[in-house]
């Protein structure tokens, strides 16, 4: 059975987030993959280059979508985003500068905080984007 695996249950009905989100899974489940698979530091090191950088592009149009419908926790929401993403570049500079590797650990981290980031506070600006794209 795969490590990570998008499930019905994680949809939030909005069929872009919902694209995004699925994609983030798959991308989680290469790195797991690739550090149980035991890869060499260059694959390991492409594979998280491409979470972090995809990660940032789903954060940022979240980030519009946000904006847009006018949802009054999009301070909050952003920072969130923020905490993860300099959570996750910290841990990327001490991988390149050799001074920590990236274990399965990591995915298991960045598994949790997914899931649980999609189905609690993803789930608040659901109502807000719907009202917006029904006016
Ligand atoms: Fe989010
Ligand atoms: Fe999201």
């Amino acid at each position: 059975m795969a490590f990570f695996v998008w499930t019905e249950k994680y949809s939030v009905g909005i069929q872009l987030v919902d694209d995004q989100h699925k994609r983030l899974v798959e991308m989680v489940d290469d790195l797991y993959e690739a550090m149980k698979a035991g890869r060499g530091n260059e694959i390991l090191g492409t594979v998280f280059n491409n979470l972090l950088a995809y990660t940032r592009l789903h954060f940022a149009q979240e980030e519009n979508l946000m904006r847009q419908c006018g949802f009054p926790g999009f301070a909050e929401h952003k920072q969130l985003h923020e905490q993860l993403t300099k959570q996750v570049i910290d841990l990327g500079e001490q991988f390149k500068a050799g001074k920590s590797s990236l274990t399965v650990h990591l995915a298991s981290f960045l598994k949790d905080w997914l899931v649980d980031h999609i189905q609690g506070t993803d789930r608040k600006y659901v109502p807000f984007v719907n009202a917006m794209n029904s006016r």
